[in-house]
């Protein structure tokens, strides 16, 4: 299978990713990175392992919804079968949502439908639950509200900062994600409703 990962920091999802697909029994290959910025350690670490990238930049377009067509565009372009967010904190909209939502996938550090946004581990933590966790989810033109592919729940230290707490969420995250998107890419997977499952 195929797949394209979109990333706009530390990239250590699309890192996890990247290592996964080295074994060809995991049945996928990262066939392009792309950013919504410059610079970044996601873009590097393609770059070490010889992925092609690309970078759209909300500020070279005339609108959000040019953005919007263009990164729709070259992420088709790559003929992906699943799409990842990995750390993308830009929300697709209406030209990518039509074409590519159905296949493309985004994981939260927090367990929806709780602390959904920018913040769910501080967001946890300041609530005060003693488990939170992540959600990988097919994205929808919601913030975090999509059909849910898998979670997997992390308990909360009563020391935790939000750095230590964020810190073994995306341990946990990593691993959800690799085989989750490994199921997906080997067996494929239909949503019904709110309700993903495995198999063609
Ligand atoms: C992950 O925790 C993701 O859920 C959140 O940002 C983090 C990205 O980390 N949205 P990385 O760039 O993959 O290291």
């Amino acid at each position: 299978a195929r797949l394209v990962v979109l990333v706009s920091g530390a990239g250590t999802n699309l890192q996890a990713l990247l290592d996964a697909c080295a074994d060809p029994a995991y049945g996928a290959q990262v066939v392009a990175v792309g950013a919504d910025r410059d610079g970044i350690e996601g873009l590097a670490r393609a770059e070490r392992a010889g992925v092609a990238t690309f970078v759209l930049r909300v500020e070279d377009h005339h609108s959000r919804e040019d953005w919007d067509a263009a990164l729709s565009e070259a992420v088709a372009g790559y003929r992906p079968d699943v799409v990842v967010l990995a750390g993308f904190m830009k929300l697709v909209g209406s030209s990518y949502l039509p074409r590519l939502g159905a296949r493309t996938v985004n994981t939260h550090p927090a367990l929806s439908p709780s602390f959904p946004g920018m913040h769910g581990p501080a967001d946890a933590l300041a609530y005060g639950v003693k488990v939170t966790g992540a959600t990988l989810f097919v994205v929808d033109d919601g913030v975090d509200t999509g059909p849910i592919v898998a979670q997997t729940a992390v308990p909360v230290a009563d020391d935790d900062s939000v750095e230590s707490l964020h810190e073994r969420i995306k341990t946990a995250e990593r691993g959800m994600l690799v085989e989750a998107v490994g199921r997906m890419a080997r067996e494929g997977f239909a949503v019904e409703g709110r309700r993903v499952r495995f198999g063609g």
